[in-house]
C-alpha cells in the first residue's frame, strides 16, 4: 500500500454497493482516542471538538475530514481516526486526551461445535411469569447481525415499543427497515467503517457478507433468539430432539448492533461505535459474546479501553453480560475481565449423545458423535496411530481408529482426520482424545471417544486377524446420569490483569445449545442449529439478567451481578457435584465458573447482595491502571481526585473475595444490602481454603426497617510457609431462608512476584 487510493467496491449477490471511497496512506492506522466523558449534551459540538483536536495536526478541515473514522459522542467521548504512528503519539500528549490506543480485532466466542438436542434455557415458568418474559426490558446485542425472519423474532402477543427507545432501524443490504424490524425487533444497526478502513475492503467472494444488519454467519441470530427468542413449537435438528424451543427471556425488546464480520473479526473502532450507539438508543442491557485471544496481556491497552467503553454503559446504569472466552482450559486465559462486566463461562448439560461402536466380539463401547446416521453396519476396522499423521494403510472401506492428544481448542487436527480418512475412501473413524466437545459430521460417522476405551478398542484391534466395527446411529439421552461440566474449551481465572478480581463470574449451559440460525450457515437445519462456545453461555445468562431487571428495575448492574453470583449452584441442579474438563478432570472451582452454575430462581430472591455504584470502580481505577487525577477527571467529567494512599482492590465490593498475595494477614471489609424481609438476621459461617484461617466480625448482622446495609470485616490469614497454588473456599452469610454465598480464593506467597516453575 505505497501511498495509492483504494477505492473498495463492495460485490454482493446482484447487488453493487459503494459502501466507501477510502482514502487509505501509507503507514496510518486506525487509531481510537479515548477522551473521557462526554461533557456537554450536544453530539454535534462533541463532533466539532474531535475535529478542533486533529486539525492542528493534519492541517485542513479535509484531511480531518478523511482521517476520521467515527465519533463517539453519546456514552462517552471520543473518535477513531486514520493517523501515522507519529501523529497518534502526538495527539496521546494533549492533555484532554486519557488514552490512545491502535484499534485492533475482536472475536466471536464460538468453538463452533454443534450438537443434536436442543436446550431451552432452564429459566422456572414462575420466574417467567414474574418477570413477565422480560418485558418490557431492551437488550442491546453486539454480534454479527440477525436474520430477521426467522419466527423465533416473531412480535405475537407484544405491545406497544417502550417510549423511551430512541434508536432506530436501519436499511442496507437485503434488509429493509420497514419490513425486518417489528414490535420485538425494534432497532438494527451496523458498523463496517473502522474494518474497512483499515483492511480496505470487506467482501471477497470467499468472504461474503451482507453490508446491512442482515446476519450472515448466524452467530448474532443464534445468540439473540437464545436471549429472547418467542416460543416456537414443534422445531428439531436433525430430526431429533423435537420440542417447543424459547429464549430466556421471550418478551424482550431487541435492538440488534452489528459490529461483527464472518470471518473477518469485529474491529475495535466497531465495536466502541456500537457501545456508544446501544447508550444513547436507550438499552438496558447489553450482551457480547466476544472477546480477544491470548496472551491476554498483548493488547491491555486496547482491552482497557473496551473495557472503558462498557464502564460508560455500566454507569448510565445498562448491565453488562460478556463471554469469558473460548481459550481454556489453561489457567489466565479469561478475557472480559474488568470488575463492572458480568462474565460467562460455559458449561454442558446433563445431556448426552451416545453413540454405540459394537466390535468384532460383541463388545460394545459408548462413544460420542453428532453426525445424521444411517448407522454403519459390521465392516473392517483398522489402527492408523497419531490422527496427525494417519499411518499409510489401507483405509478403503474400512473404520479407521486413530489417536490424538492435541488440546488447543482451535486444533483442527479431527477435522483434517476426518477430511483424510474420508478422502481415502474410509467409512468412519473413532478418534481416541481428550474430552472437548464433538463437532457435527453430518452424513460421515465420526465417534470420540477417550483414551481408556480408545486402548481397548486397540487391544481388540490387535487380537484378531479381521478386526470389524459396526457404528450405530447416535441416539439422545435426556437426563442421564452424566455429569455436569466447566467445557473444556472455557477460558478459565485467575485474571491476569487484576489477581484481585475474580474471573469468571459466572456459569451457564454452552454446549450443544439449539437456537436460530442463519440460512447462510453451513449448520442450518430448518433455521436452527446447535452451537457451543461461550458466546452461547453469554445469552443464557443475559435472559436471566433480564428477567431480573425486569422484576426489579431499579436495582443496580453490581445488584443483579451480585443476585446472580451468591446464589449460584455449586453442584448441578440434581445436587451432584460439577466437574471441569481439561487435559484431566477435577472439580470445578471459582476459576472455572466463578460463584457457579447460575439459578435463575435463587437470583430473584438473594436476601443480601453485595452492591457498588460508580464510586467504587473510580476506587478500582484509580488503585490499578495508574490514572492520574486529570484522567480520572475526565473520565467522570468533573473534578474528581483519587484518594491518597490509593483504595485497596481487595476492598471492592465484589460478591468474591480473591487473594493472590498473601503473606501473614490482610484484614478487608464487605457491605452488604437487606433486600430480603425487613427484620432480618443473619449468621456467618465460613469454609476458608486449606491452611487459611478466616475471622469474620461482626459475624451477626441484624437488620430491621432503619438497618438496611452493614459493612463487616474480614481477617485472613495463612499458616502455610512456602508459596503456595491457590485454594478455595467460601463465606456464606445464612438467615436460614436465604444462603449468601461468596467465593473466597486465596494464594500464599511468602515469597512476592516470584514466578514458581514447578
Ligand atoms: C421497504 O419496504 C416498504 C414497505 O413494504 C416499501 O414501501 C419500500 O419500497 C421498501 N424499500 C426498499 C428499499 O425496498
Ligand atoms: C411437527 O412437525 C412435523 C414435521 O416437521 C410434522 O410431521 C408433525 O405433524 C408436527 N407435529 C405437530 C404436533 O405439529
Ligand atoms: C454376538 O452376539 C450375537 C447375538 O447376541 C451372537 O449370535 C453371536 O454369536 C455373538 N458373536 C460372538 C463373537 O460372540
Ligand atoms: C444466503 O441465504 C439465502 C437464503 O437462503 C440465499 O438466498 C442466498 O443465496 C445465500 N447466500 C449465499 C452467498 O450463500
Ligand atoms: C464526579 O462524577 C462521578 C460519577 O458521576 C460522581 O460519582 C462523583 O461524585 C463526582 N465527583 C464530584 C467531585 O463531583
Ligand atoms: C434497627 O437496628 C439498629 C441497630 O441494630 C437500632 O439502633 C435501631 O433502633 C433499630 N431500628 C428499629 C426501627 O428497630
Amino acid at each position: 500500500m505505497m501511498g495509492h487510493i483504494d477505492i473498495i467496491i463492495v460485490m454482493v449477490l446482484t447487488i453493487v454497493l459503494y459502501l466507501q471511497f477510502s482514502f487509505v496512506f501509507a503507514n496510518t492506522k486506525v487509531y481510537v482516542v479515548y477522551l473521557g466523558k462526554m461533557t456537554h449534551d450536544d453530539p454535534e459540538s462533541a463532533t466539532d471538538s474531535h475535529h478542533h483536536l486533529l486539525w492542528p495536526l493534519l492541517g485542513s478541515k479535509k484531511a480531518v475530514h478523511d482521517s476520521i473514522v467515527y465519533s463517539y459522542r453519546h456514552g462517552f467521548s471520543g473518535f477513531a481516526a486514520k493517523l501515522t504512528e507519529s501523529q497518534a503519539q502526538q495527539i496521546s500528549e494533549l492533555p484532554e486526551v486519557v488514552q490512545v490506543t491502535p484499534n485492533t480485532l475482536y472475536e466471536l466466542t464460538t468453538t463452533r461445535t454443534w450438537d443434536y438436542l436442543g436446550l431451552s434455557p432452564g429459566n422456572s415458568e414462575s420466574l417467567l411469569h414474574k418477570a413477565n418474559m422480560g418485558s418490557p426490558v431492551i437488550v442491546g446485542v453486539i454480534d454479527s447481525g440477525v436474520w430477521p425472519e426467522s419466527e423465533m423474532f416473531n412480535d405475537k402477543g407484544y405491545g406497544p415499543i417502550p417510549s423511551r427507545w430512541k434508536g432506530g432501524c436501519v436499511s442496507g443490504e437485503l434488509f429493509n427497515a420497514s419490513i425486518h424490524c417489528n414490535r420485538k425487533l425494534i432497532g438494527a444497526k451496523y458498523f463496517v467503517d473502522g474494518l474497512v478502513a483499515e483492511n480496505g475492503v470487506l467482501n471477497t467472494k470467499e468472504n461474503p457478507e451482507y453490508v446491512s444488519p442482515r446476519d450472515f454467519s448466524g452467530h448474532g441470530t443464534h445468540v439473540a433468539s437464545t436471549i429472547g427468542g418467542s416460543f416456537l413449537p414443534n422445531v428439531s435438528y436433525s430430526r431429533l430432539g423435537r420440542g417447543t424451543v424459547r429464549g430466556g427471556a421471550p418478551g424482550v425488546f431487541l435492538a440488534i448492533y452489528k459490529a461483527c464480520w464472518f470471518q473477518m473479526g469485529c474491529s475495535n473502532a466497531d465495536l466502541l461505535k456500537a457501545i456508544d450507539e446501544a447508550i444513547h438508543d436507550g438499552v438496558d442491557v447489553l450482551s457480547l459474546s466476544l472477546g480477544s485471544g491470548v496472551p491476554l496481556n498483548l493488547e491491555t491497552d486496547v482491552r482497557l479501553f473496551f473495557a472503558m467503553g462498557l464502564f460508560h454503559a455500566v454507569e448510565k446504569g445498562i448491565h453488562v453480560v460478556a463471554s469469558a472466552g473460548n481459550n481454556g482450559p489453561a489457567a489466565q486465559t479469561i478475557g472480559n475481565v474488568a470488575p463492572w462486566i458480568l462474565t460467562v463461562a460455559a458449561t454442558t448439560l446433563d445431556r448426552s449423545f451416545p453413540t454405540a461402536i459394537t466390535l468384532g466380539n460383541n463388545i460394545t463401547i459408548l462413544g460420542q458423535a453428532i453426525f445424521a446416521g444411517p448407522e454403519l453396519s459390521f465392516v473392517g476396522l483398522t489402527y492408523s496411530g497419531d490422527c496427525a499423521k494417519l499411518s499409510a494403510n489401507p483405509m478403503e472401506g474400512k473404520v479407521v481408529l486413530c489417536f490424538t492428544a492435541d488440546i488447543n481448542p482451535r486444533s483442527r487436527v479431527v477435522t483434517n482426520a476426518r477430511t483424510a480418512v474420508k478422502n481415502a475412501g474410509g467409512l468412519g473413524v473413532i478418534i481416541a482424545r481428550n474430552p472437548r466437545p464433538v463437532n457435527p459430521t453430518h452424513n460421515f460417522p465420526c465417534v470420540t471417544v477417550d483414551f481408556e476405551l480408545g486402548t481397548d478398542i486397540l487391544f481388540y484391534i490387535r487380537s484378531t486377524i479381521s478386526p470389524m466395527a459396526k457404528i450405530h446411529a447416535p441416539r439422545t439421552f435426556v437426563s442421564h446420569p452424566v455429569a455436569t461440566k466447566v467445557a473444556s474449551f472455557s477460558s478459565r481465572g485467575p485474571n491476569s490483569i487484576s489477581p484481585m478480581i475474580l474471573k469468571p463470574d459466572i456459569a451457564a449451559p454452552g454446549v450443544n445449545i439449539l437456537a436460530a440460525i442463519s440460512p447462510n450457515s453451513s449448520i442450518n437445519d430448518g433455521g436452527f442449529a446447535m452451537m457451543s462456545g461461550t458466546s452461547m453461555a453469554t445469552p443464557v445468562v443475559t435472559g436471566v439478567v433480564v428477567l431480573l431487571r425486569s422484576l426489579y428495575p431499579h436495582w443496580s448492574p453490581s445488584a443483579i451481578k451480585s443476585a446472580i453470583v451468591t446464589t449460584a449452584w455449586k453442584t448441578d441442579p440434581s445436587g451432584e457435584p460439577i466437574f471441569a474438563d481439561g487435559s484431566n478432570r477435577k472439580l470445578a472451582d471459582p476459576f472455572d465458573y466463578g460463584g457457579g452454575l447460575v439459578n435463575p430462581e435463587k437470583a430473584a430472591r438473594p436476601g443480601l447482595i453485595y452492591d457498588m455504584t460508580i464510586d467504587d470502580y473510580v476506587s478500582y481505577l484509580c488503585s490499578t491502571y495508574n490514572y492520574n487525577d486529570a484522567s480520572i477527571s475526565q473520565v467522570l467529567g468533573n473534578k474528581t481526585v483519587c484518594p491518597n494512599p490509593k483504595p485497596s482492590v481487595l476492598d471492592l465490593n465484589l460478591p468474591s473475595i480473591t487473594i493472590p498475595n498473601l503473606k501473614d494477614e490482610v484484614t478487608l471489609t464487605r457491605t452488604v444490602t437487606n433486600v430480603g424481609p425487613l427484620n432480618s438476621i443473619y449468621k456467618v459461617m465460613i469454609d476458608p481454603p486449606i491452611g487459611i484461617s478466616m475471622t469474620v466480625t461482626p459475624h451477626t448482622l441484624q437488620f430491621n426497617s432503619t438497618t438496611k446495609i452493614v459493612s463487616f470485616k474480614v481477617r485472613v490469614s495463612t499458616r502455610h510457609k512456602v508459596n503456595t497454588g491457590y485454594y478455595f473456599g467460601s463465606l456464606t452469610w445464612t438467615d436460614n431462608l436465604h444462603n449468601v454465598v461468596i467465593p473466597v480464593s486465596v494464594r500464599t506467597q511468602i515469597l512476592e512476584r516470584y514466578h514458581d516453575e514447578n
